[in-house]
């Protein structure tokens, strides 16, 4: 195993786990409380996803994230990891402009939020020297392959990539030109299992699956999506490992019924004034107010 527990998580250790395990284990954190949980928890990589903009801000895309609510986001997670290596993940925008404005976007995740590495969707030609361009300001990069959720207009719905003989291929291309770009990891999301086991198998570096098999070197989840604290549709993908929603669903109906019954408070949740300050208090009755004040 590459590492020993409790030791801090860095690329070259996280990279060593494609040779000698175990597997890389993911979660996306968007707040100081969650990303203790999954640091503590001993996870390996935590992202700040931009699915924030969908699990947290009430966006209906990723689309509309800024690079400010990110790196507000990403700070406050920072401040919590102590293990994990911290990725932030590059939104929509902010890597459209040319190599300047995405080295100037991706260099604030590691400056004021405490990142030490970018991910960025997608591996078009102009991307991929992007992915170089980042690589050679110091910014490690982790690509995004597959499903790719900031094309959603282009895409229609979100649904499984890499069905048909060429775009499966197209895939492993992808992975494979973001090894050579530099890119330290790649994710794979939505795509069928033996198109992911393929790309891992050609490339050097690790493959972060969601919703693509068990081949991956490492698999990722958002965090709302496993602890059942999102609601509606989940995809085919997700485990859910707790009911979240339904627990804190059930505290606050509970506390909702305690302060209409009046069981809430109670004593042992209430100060109290030492019983010689409370006769000091005691019956007013026959006491004068002072003259000219009060009636
Ligand atoms: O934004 C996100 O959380 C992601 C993961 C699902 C890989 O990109």
């Amino acid at each position: 195993m590459a590492g020993t527990p409790g030791e801090k998580i860095t690329i070259p250790s996280l990279q060593a786990r494609k040779t000698v395990g175990p597997k890389i284990v993911c979660l996306t954190a968007y707040d100081h409380p969650t990303a203790k949980i999954v640091d503590e928890a001993g996870v390996d990589l935590v992202l700040v996803g931009d699915s924030l903009g969908m699990v947290v801000l009430g966006y209906e895309t990723t689309v509309p994230v800024t690079m400010d609510e990110m790196i507000h986001h990403t700070r406050a997670v920072s401040r919590a990891v102590k293990r994990a290596l911290v990725v932030g993940d590059m939104p929509y925008f902010s890597f459209h402009l040319g190599a300047d404005e995405t080295i100037r976007n991706a260099s604030r995740f590691l400056k004021e939020a405490g990142a030490a590495a970018v991910k960025i969707e997608g591996a078009s030609r102009k991307r991929l020297k992007l992915v170089a361009a980042m690589v050679e300001a110091e910014i490690p990069v982790m690509g995004h392959v597959g499903l790719t959720p900031q094309s959603i207009h282009h895409l229609g719905r979100y649904r499984v990539k890499g069905t048909a003989a060429a775009s499966a291929r197209r895939i492993i291309d992808d992975a494979i030109a973001l090894e050579k770009a530099g890119a330290f990891a790649v994710v794979l999301e939505s795509v069928p299992v033996e198109v992911a086991a393929e790309a891992t198998r050609a490339v050097k570096i690790p493959t972060i699956g969601i919703g693509a098999g068990r081949a991956c070197d490492g698999q990722v989840l958002v965090f709302h999506d496993m602890m059942g604290f999102s609601t509606g549709y989940l995809p085919k993908f997700v485990r859910k490992y707790a009911d979240v929603h339904g627990v804190m669903a059930g505290a606050v109906q509970a506390y909702a019924s305690d302060v209409r019954e009046g069981l809430f408070p109670d004593d042992a949740t209430s100060y109290h004034l030492r019983p010689e300050v409370a006769a000091e208090l005691a019956p007013t009755k026959g006491r004068r107010a002072a003259p000219g004040r009060g009636r």
